[in-house]
Protein backbone atom coordinates (compact mmCIF):
# COMPACT_ATOMS: atom_id res chain seq x y z
CA UNK A 1 0.00 0.00 0.00
CA UNK A 2 1.31 3.41 -1.05
CA UNK A 3 -0.03 6.67 -0.33
CA UNK A 4 0.64 9.19 -1.89
CA UNK A 5 -0.53 13.39 -1.57
CA UNK A 6 -0.85 15.86 -4.18
CA UNK A 7 -2.06 19.40 -3.67
CA UNK A 8 -4.82 20.14 -6.16
CA UNK A 9 -2.95 23.21 -8.19
CA UNK A 10 -0.58 20.66 -9.27
CA UNK A 11 -3.50 20.01 -11.75
CA UNK A 12 -4.72 23.25 -13.10
CA UNK A 13 -2.65 22.70 -15.91
CA UNK A 14 -5.28 19.46 -17.03
CA UNK A 15 -8.52 21.77 -16.54
CA UNK A 16 -8.46 21.02 -12.55
CA UNK A 17 -11.20 23.74 -10.91
CA UNK A 18 -8.90 24.21 -7.78
CA UNK A 19 -10.17 26.38 -4.99
CA UNK A 20 -7.75 29.61 -5.83
CA UNK A 21 -5.63 29.37 -2.45
CA UNK A 22 -4.36 25.26 -2.79
CA UNK A 23 -3.24 25.80 1.22
CA UNK A 24 -6.92 25.85 1.54
CA UNK A 25 -7.97 22.71 -0.70
CA UNK A 26 -7.81 19.79 1.26
CA UNK A 27 -5.44 17.42 0.28
CA UNK A 28 -6.31 15.00 -2.33
CA UNK A 29 -5.13 11.49 -0.55
CA UNK A 30 -4.46 8.53 -3.29
CA UNK A 31 -4.00 5.43 -1.64
CA UNK A 32 -2.76 3.04 -4.13
CA UNK A 33 -2.84 -0.93 -4.05
CA UNK A 34 -2.47 -3.73 -6.11
CA UNK A 35 -4.84 -6.53 -6.09
CA UNK A 36 -4.22 -9.53 -8.11
CA UNK A 37 -2.00 -7.44 -10.97
CA UNK A 38 -4.93 -4.83 -10.64
CA UNK A 39 -4.34 -1.39 -9.87
CA UNK A 40 -6.69 0.33 -7.50
CA UNK A 41 -6.35 3.60 -6.62
CA UNK A 42 -8.65 5.22 -4.03
CA UNK A 43 -9.42 8.99 -3.56
CA UNK A 44 -9.82 10.66 -0.67
CA UNK A 45 -10.77 14.15 0.57
CA UNK A 46 -12.49 15.60 3.10
CA UNK A 47 -15.50 17.70 1.83
CA UNK A 48 -17.55 17.15 -1.75
CA UNK A 49 -17.16 18.99 -4.51
CA UNK A 50 -18.53 19.21 -7.81
CA UNK A 51 -14.86 18.77 -9.38
CA UNK A 52 -13.69 16.28 -7.54
CA UNK A 53 -16.13 12.33 -6.12
CA UNK A 54 -15.32 12.16 -2.64
CA UNK A 55 -14.28 8.71 -3.12
CA UNK A 56 -13.99 6.80 -6.35
CA UNK A 57 -12.09 3.78 -7.34
CA UNK A 58 -10.47 2.36 -10.85
CA UNK A 59 -8.22 -0.13 -12.37
CA UNK A 60 -6.38 -0.45 -15.22
CA UNK A 61 -9.42 -2.17 -16.70
CA UNK A 62 -11.03 0.71 -16.70
CA UNK A 63 -12.66 3.52 -14.74
CA UNK A 64 -15.15 3.61 -12.12
CA UNK A 65 -17.04 5.69 -9.86
CA UNK A 66 -18.83 6.48 -6.77
CA UNK A 67 -19.67 9.64 -8.52
CA UNK A 68 -22.33 9.65 -11.21
CA UNK A 69 -20.91 12.65 -13.13
CA UNK A 70 -17.46 12.80 -13.09
CA UNK A 71 -16.10 15.53 -15.39
CA UNK A 72 -13.48 15.44 -17.65
CA UNK A 73 -10.68 17.25 -16.10
CA UNK A 74 -10.97 14.15 -13.26
CA UNK A 75 -10.54 11.38 -16.06
CA UNK A 76 -7.37 13.27 -16.97
CA UNK A 77 -6.59 13.69 -13.69
CA UNK A 78 -6.66 9.96 -13.10
CA UNK A 79 -4.87 8.94 -15.92
CA UNK A 80 -2.07 11.07 -14.86
CA UNK A 81 -1.92 9.87 -11.22
CA UNK A 82 -2.38 6.04 -12.97
CA UNK A 83 0.70 6.90 -14.76
CA UNK A 84 2.46 8.10 -11.99
CA UNK A 85 1.32 5.60 -9.73
CA UNK A 86 2.55 2.84 -12.20
CA UNK A 87 5.75 4.22 -13.58
CA UNK A 88 7.66 4.93 -10.03
CA UNK A 89 5.46 2.34 -8.02
CA UNK A 90 6.40 4.92 -4.96
CA UNK A 91 6.18 8.75 -4.98
CA UNK A 92 9.09 10.42 -6.21
CA UNK A 93 7.24 14.31 -6.58
CA UNK A 94 9.35 17.03 -7.46
CA UNK A 95 9.61 19.00 -4.41
CA UNK A 96 11.12 21.83 -5.14
CA UNK A 97 8.91 24.63 -6.55
CA UNK A 98 6.63 27.69 -5.69
CA UNK A 99 5.13 28.14 -2.76
CA UNK A 100 2.28 30.48 -0.93
CA UNK A 101 3.72 32.32 1.55
CA UNK A 102 3.62 30.86 5.31
CA UNK A 103 4.19 33.95 7.04
CA UNK A 104 4.01 37.53 5.64
CA UNK A 105 5.69 40.68 7.60
CA UNK A 106 2.96 42.85 7.25
CA UNK A 107 4.52 46.32 8.64
CA UNK A 108 5.24 48.50 9.97
CA UNK A 109 6.63 50.59 7.24
CA UNK A 110 10.05 52.72 8.62
CA UNK A 111 10.35 50.45 11.81
CA UNK A 112 13.21 48.32 10.20
CA UNK A 113 10.92 45.58 8.33
CA UNK A 114 13.85 45.29 5.49
CA UNK A 115 16.25 44.68 8.39
CA UNK A 116 13.91 42.06 9.67
CA UNK A 117 13.25 39.96 6.81
CA UNK A 118 17.14 40.00 6.04
CA UNK A 119 18.15 38.43 9.57
CA UNK A 120 15.08 35.90 9.23
CA UNK A 121 16.86 34.75 6.14
CA UNK A 122 20.42 33.97 8.21
CA UNK A 123 18.00 30.92 9.03
CA UNK A 124 18.48 29.17 5.74
CA UNK A 125 15.24 27.57 5.90
CA UNK A 126 13.24 31.04 6.00
CA UNK A 127 12.96 31.95 2.05
CA UNK A 128 11.92 35.30 0.25
CA UNK A 129 11.67 37.20 -2.62
CA UNK A 130 13.91 40.21 -3.44
CA UNK A 131 11.22 42.92 -3.46
CA UNK A 132 8.26 43.57 -1.99
CA UNK A 133 5.09 42.17 -3.72
CA UNK A 134 2.41 44.21 -2.86
CA UNK A 135 -0.55 41.32 -3.78
CA UNK A 136 -2.86 42.45 -1.12
CA UNK A 137 -2.94 46.11 -1.49
CA UNK A 138 -1.76 46.55 -5.34
CA UNK A 139 -1.71 43.56 -7.68
CA UNK A 140 -4.64 41.65 -6.31
CA UNK A 141 -6.57 41.60 -9.57
CA UNK A 142 -3.58 39.43 -10.94
CA UNK A 143 -4.69 36.81 -9.10
CA UNK A 144 -3.19 34.05 -6.99
CA UNK A 145 -1.13 32.32 -9.29
CA UNK A 146 0.79 35.71 -10.26
CA UNK A 147 1.24 35.82 -6.27
CA UNK A 148 2.78 32.50 -6.34
CA UNK A 149 5.05 33.17 -9.01
CA UNK A 150 6.48 36.28 -6.85
CA UNK A 151 7.78 33.57 -4.57
CA UNK A 152 11.24 31.69 -4.79
CA UNK A 153 11.59 28.20 -5.36
CA UNK A 154 11.40 26.44 -2.20
CA UNK A 155 11.31 22.56 -1.02
CA UNK A 156 8.67 21.34 1.24
CA UNK A 157 10.58 21.81 4.67
CA UNK A 158 11.35 25.61 3.65
CA UNK A 159 9.08 28.65 5.09
CA UNK A 160 8.36 31.23 3.14
CA UNK A 161 7.84 35.04 3.66
CA UNK A 162 7.01 37.47 1.34
CA UNK A 163 7.38 41.80 3.34
CA UNK A 164 4.75 44.37 2.03
CA UNK A 165 4.73 47.02 4.85
CA UNK A 166 2.03 49.52 3.27
CA UNK A 167 -0.28 45.66 3.96
CA UNK A 168 -0.90 46.73 7.99
CA UNK A 169 -2.20 49.95 7.11
CA UNK A 170 -4.31 49.07 4.07
CA UNK A 171 -8.29 48.75 4.33
CA UNK A 172 -9.09 45.53 2.06
CA UNK A 173 -6.05 43.77 2.86
CA UNK A 174 -6.67 42.03 6.28
CA UNK A 175 -9.61 40.79 4.85
CA UNK A 176 -7.90 39.57 1.53
CA UNK A 177 -4.94 37.52 3.25
CA UNK A 178 -7.36 35.79 5.62
CA UNK A 179 -9.94 34.75 2.22
CA UNK A 180 -6.81 33.48 1.12
CA UNK A 181 -5.63 31.60 4.15
CA UNK A 182 -7.06 32.54 7.59
CA UNK A 183 -4.17 30.25 9.01
CA UNK A 184 -1.18 32.75 7.60
CA UNK A 185 0.98 33.78 10.02
CA UNK A 186 1.89 37.83 10.43
CA UNK A 187 4.73 39.15 11.58
CA UNK A 188 4.36 42.90 12.48
CA UNK A 189 7.49 44.96 13.40
CA UNK A 190 6.59 48.36 15.73
CA UNK A 191 9.08 50.88 16.70
CA UNK A 192 8.98 54.10 18.68
CA UNK A 193 6.29 55.88 16.53
CA UNK A 194 8.05 58.99 16.39
CA UNK A 195 11.00 57.83 15.43
CA UNK A 196 9.28 56.25 12.82
CA UNK A 197 7.42 59.90 11.90
CA UNK A 198 11.03 60.84 11.70
CA UNK A 199 12.29 58.32 9.64
CA UNK A 200 9.26 58.54 7.35
CA UNK A 201 9.14 61.81 7.06
CA UNK A 202 13.50 61.73 5.84
CA UNK A 203 12.56 59.19 3.23
CA UNK A 204 9.54 60.99 1.51
CA UNK A 205 12.19 64.32 1.85
CA UNK A 206 14.94 62.21 0.48
CA UNK A 207 12.72 60.86 -2.94
CA UNK A 208 11.52 64.60 -3.56
CA UNK A 209 14.73 66.76 -3.67
CA UNK A 210 14.32 67.35 -6.64
CA UNK A 211 11.09 69.03 -5.90
CA UNK A 212 10.23 71.37 -4.12
CA UNK A 213 10.16 69.60 -0.39
CA UNK A 214 10.99 72.27 1.74
CA UNK A 215 8.59 71.40 4.72
CA UNK A 216 10.51 71.39 7.36
CA UNK A 217 9.24 68.26 10.11
CA UNK A 218 8.24 70.85 12.57
CA UNK A 219 5.76 72.49 10.09
CA UNK A 220 4.06 69.31 9.19
CA UNK A 221 3.57 67.86 12.65
CA UNK A 222 1.87 71.26 13.60
CA UNK A 223 -1.85 71.93 13.35
CA UNK A 224 -2.43 74.90 10.86
CA UNK A 225 -6.19 75.24 12.36
CA UNK A 226 -5.66 74.25 15.81
CA UNK A 227 -9.60 73.78 16.13
CA UNK A 228 -9.79 71.12 13.73
CA UNK A 229 -10.41 67.40 14.68
CA UNK A 230 -7.28 66.08 13.33
CA UNK A 231 -5.57 68.93 15.66
CA UNK A 232 -4.62 66.67 18.63
CA UNK A 233 -2.58 68.13 21.76
CA UNK A 234 -1.27 70.72 19.13
CA UNK A 235 0.08 67.64 16.60
CA UNK A 236 -1.46 66.92 13.32
CA UNK A 237 -2.52 63.70 13.97
CA UNK A 238 -3.84 63.52 10.13
CA UNK A 239 -0.75 63.91 8.59
CA UNK A 240 0.54 59.94 7.53
CA UNK A 241 4.02 60.21 8.89
CA UNK A 242 2.18 61.00 12.54
CA UNK A 243 -1.23 58.84 11.83
CA UNK A 244 0.78 55.15 10.61
CA UNK A 245 2.05 55.30 13.92
CA UNK A 246 -1.26 55.01 16.18
CA UNK A 247 -0.67 51.18 15.63
CA UNK A 248 -3.83 50.12 17.27
CA UNK A 249 -6.48 51.87 14.75
CA UNK A 250 -4.67 49.37 12.24
CA UNK A 251 -4.51 46.55 13.90
CA UNK A 252 -7.88 46.54 14.65
CA UNK A 253 -8.85 46.17 11.27
CA UNK A 254 -6.61 42.77 11.33
CA UNK A 255 -8.06 41.66 15.03
CA UNK A 256 -11.23 41.03 13.31
CA UNK A 257 -9.91 38.17 11.13
CA UNK A 258 -6.95 37.53 12.69
CA UNK A 259 -6.54 36.02 16.59
CA UNK A 260 -3.60 37.20 18.35
CA UNK A 261 -2.28 34.20 18.69
CA UNK A 262 -1.47 34.23 15.13
CA UNK A 263 0.36 37.24 15.21
CA UNK A 264 3.98 37.99 16.56
CA UNK A 265 5.03 41.48 17.21
CA UNK A 266 8.75 42.56 17.18
CA UNK A 267 10.52 45.31 19.08
CA UNK A 268 12.01 47.63 16.06
CA UNK A 269 14.67 49.44 19.03
CA UNK A 270 15.62 46.28 19.85
CA UNK A 271 16.46 45.03 16.22
CA UNK A 272 18.86 47.80 16.20
CA UNK A 273 20.40 47.46 19.91
CA UNK A 274 20.11 43.61 19.90
CA UNK A 275 19.16 41.95 16.86
CA UNK A 276 19.73 38.55 17.73
CA UNK A 277 16.77 38.46 20.21
CA UNK A 278 14.67 39.92 18.51
CA UNK A 279 15.04 37.16 15.24
CA UNK A 280 14.88 33.60 17.71
CA UNK A 281 11.38 34.41 19.14
CA UNK A 282 9.88 34.90 15.32
CA UNK A 283 11.84 31.85 14.27
CA UNK A 284 10.10 29.99 16.62
CA UNK A 285 6.99 31.75 15.71
CA UNK A 286 7.81 29.84 12.67
CA UNK A 287 8.35 26.75 13.78
CA UNK A 288 11.46 26.46 13.17
CA UNK A 289 14.83 25.79 15.76
CA UNK A 290 16.44 29.32 16.57
CA UNK A 291 19.38 29.56 14.22
CA UNK A 292 20.64 32.98 14.43
CA UNK A 293 22.68 33.84 17.24
CA UNK A 294 24.67 37.43 18.41
CA UNK A 295 27.79 36.12 16.57
CA UNK A 296 26.01 36.70 13.35
CA UNK A 297 26.03 40.34 13.41
CA UNK A 298 28.59 43.15 14.03
CA UNK A 299 27.72 46.65 14.95
CA UNK A 300 29.01 49.05 12.25
CA UNK A 301 30.46 52.31 13.50
CA UNK A 302 30.23 54.11 9.85
CA UNK A 303 26.60 52.94 9.49
CA UNK A 304 25.74 53.05 12.73
CA UNK A 305 23.47 49.78 12.96
CA UNK A 306 24.02 46.59 13.18
CA UNK A 307 25.25 44.68 9.56
CA UNK A 308 25.25 40.37 9.04
CA UNK A 309 28.58 39.10 9.66
CA UNK A 310 29.56 36.25 7.15
CA UNK A 311 30.51 33.15 8.16
CA UNK A 312 34.06 34.05 5.77
CA UNK A 313 34.87 37.02 8.13
CA UNK A 314 33.18 39.30 5.22
CA UNK A 315 30.20 41.91 6.74
CA UNK A 316 27.24 42.63 4.73
CA UNK A 317 24.89 46.12 5.92
CA UNK A 318 21.31 47.61 4.40
CA UNK A 319 21.71 49.40 1.69
CA UNK A 320 21.92 53.21 1.14
CA UNK A 321 18.43 54.13 2.10
CA UNK A 322 18.40 52.03 5.40
CA UNK A 323 19.85 53.90 8.82
CA UNK A 324 19.78 57.31 6.70
CA UNK A 325 21.09 60.25 9.27
CA UNK A 326 17.49 61.97 10.32
CA UNK A 327 16.88 65.38 10.75
CA UNK A 328 17.79 67.37 13.85
CA UNK A 329 14.34 67.56 15.49
CA UNK A 330 13.52 70.47 18.44
CA UNK A 331 13.02 69.14 21.71
CA UNK A 332 9.55 70.48 22.12
CA UNK A 333 8.34 68.66 19.18
CA UNK A 334 9.92 65.79 19.88
CA UNK A 335 8.25 66.26 23.71
CA UNK A 336 4.90 66.67 21.60
CA UNK A 337 5.16 64.06 19.57
CA UNK A 338 5.68 61.81 22.98
CA UNK A 339 2.70 63.49 24.82
CA UNK A 340 0.34 62.51 22.07
CA UNK A 341 1.35 59.06 21.20
CA UNK A 342 1.51 58.50 24.96
CA UNK A 343 -2.08 57.12 25.19
CA UNK A 344 -2.02 55.47 21.25
CA UNK A 345 0.52 53.76 22.69
CA UNK A 346 -1.16 52.68 25.90
CA UNK A 347 -4.38 51.65 23.62
CA UNK A 348 -1.74 49.18 21.44
CA UNK A 349 -0.06 47.24 24.02
CA UNK A 350 -3.28 46.70 25.87
CA UNK A 351 -4.28 44.95 22.01
CA UNK A 352 -1.57 43.43 22.19
CA UNK A 353 -0.99 42.26 25.62
CA UNK A 354 2.44 43.25 25.38
CA UNK A 355 4.39 46.96 26.20
CA UNK A 356 7.65 48.27 24.66
CA UNK A 357 9.80 50.60 26.73
CA UNK A 358 9.91 53.20 24.27
CA UNK A 359 10.39 56.81 25.85
P1 LIG B 1 16.00 55.06 8.78
O1 LIG B 1 16.62 54.82 7.44
O2 LIG B 1 15.09 56.20 8.80
O3 LIG B 1 16.99 55.10 9.91
P2 LIG B 1 12.00 49.74 6.78
O4 LIG B 1 12.92 48.67 6.30
O5 LIG B 1 10.75 49.18 7.38
O6 LIG B 1 11.74 50.76 5.72
O7 LIG B 1 12.69 50.47 7.97
C1 LIG B 1 13.83 51.26 7.76
C2 LIG B 1 14.44 51.53 9.11
O8 LIG B 1 14.98 50.34 9.63
C3 LIG B 1 15.60 52.46 9.05
O9 LIG B 1 15.08 53.76 9.10
C4 LIG B 1 16.41 52.08 10.28
O10 LIG B 1 16.23 52.96 11.34
C5 LIG B 1 15.84 50.72 10.68
N1 LIG B 1 16.83 49.67 10.83
C6 LIG B 1 16.74 48.68 11.74
N2 LIG B 1 17.80 47.88 11.68
C7 LIG B 1 18.58 48.35 10.69
C8 LIG B 1 19.82 47.93 10.14
N3 LIG B 1 20.46 46.86 10.63
N4 LIG B 1 20.36 48.65 9.13
C9 LIG B 1 19.71 49.74 8.66
N5 LIG B 1 18.54 50.18 9.14
C10 LIG B 1 17.96 49.50 10.13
Amino acid sequence: MAVINFRCDWFVQLGANCPQNDRLAPRLTFYGDTDGGVIKLFIARSHNDSMWPSSSVMSNRGFGSRSSSMPQPSIFLLILVLTVYTSVNSASIPSERKRFPDAIIIGVKKCGTRALLEFLKLNSRIKAPGPEVHFFDKHYDLGYDWYREQMPVTNATDITIEKSPAYFIGKSVPERVYKMNPKMKLIVVVRNPVTRAISDYTQAATRKKRSLFTSKFEELVSCFNESHPSCQAGVNASWGAVRIGIYHRYLHRWLEYFPLHQMQFVDGERLITEPASQIRPVEKFLGLSPVVKKRDFIFDSVKKFPCIKKFNGTVHCLGKSKGRPHPKVSPATMRKLSDFYRTENEKFFNMINRRFNWL
